[in-house]
């Protein structure tokens, strides 16, 4: 997950589904400049895919009507875009001061020893992904941790663990 110059291909056309089609045509009505479009059609290959392929980046420069080359740049800069495929769950533990000062090491470190998961990696099984990434935002309640994009806040190890047994 760290190289982030390199796409993937999936080998297989993308386009979007029924939902995210509607949405980015209710979005392109809002941004009179084509290229706007870039960042909000990124989040919806995410939410489709979880990841954005080689075919997605071409798919959306064919949409809006640009150069995959400047929807490559887009999505190789911003890091919330994954690159690759994720785990069904993606961890996300803030790393900055506040969370490391209040616990985000014992966090990582009961993730990566006892439930397996590699920051940086997909778990074996598919199940979770883990990454470490800067202030989510919310350093009033640290430590942050974020998972498929819903913050959980002021957490512990034992609430983590608590958490981990709702996700199915
Ligand atoms: S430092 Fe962790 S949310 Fe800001």
């Amino acid at each position: 997950m760290s190289d982030r110059s390199q796409l993937i291909s999936t080998g297989k056309p993308f386009a979007f589904d029924q939902q995210r089609d509607k949405e980015f045509e209710r979005l392109a009505k809002r941004y009179p400049i084509r290229e706007s479009m870039i960042l909000p059609s990124l989040w919806l290959v995410q939410e489709q895919e979880g990841w954005v392929s080689q075919e997605s980046i071409a798919y959306i420069a064919d949409r809006i009507g640009t150069f995959a080359s400047k929807v490559y740049e887009a999505a190789t800069f911003y890091t919330m875009y994954h690159l690759h495929p994720m785990g069904k769950f993606h961890i996300c533990v803030c790393r900055t001061l506040s969370c490391w000062l209040r616990g985000k090491q014992e966090i990582v470190d009961y993730l990566k020893d006892e439930v397996g998961i590699v920051p940086g990696q997909v778990r074996d099984d598919g199940k979770y992904s883990l990454e470490e990434v800067e202030c989510l935002g919310h350093c009033g309640t640290a430590p942050v941790v974020q998972i498929n994009g819903k913050f959980h806040e002021n957490m512990d190890v034992e609430k983590l663990k608590v958490l981990l047994t709702t996700l199915q």
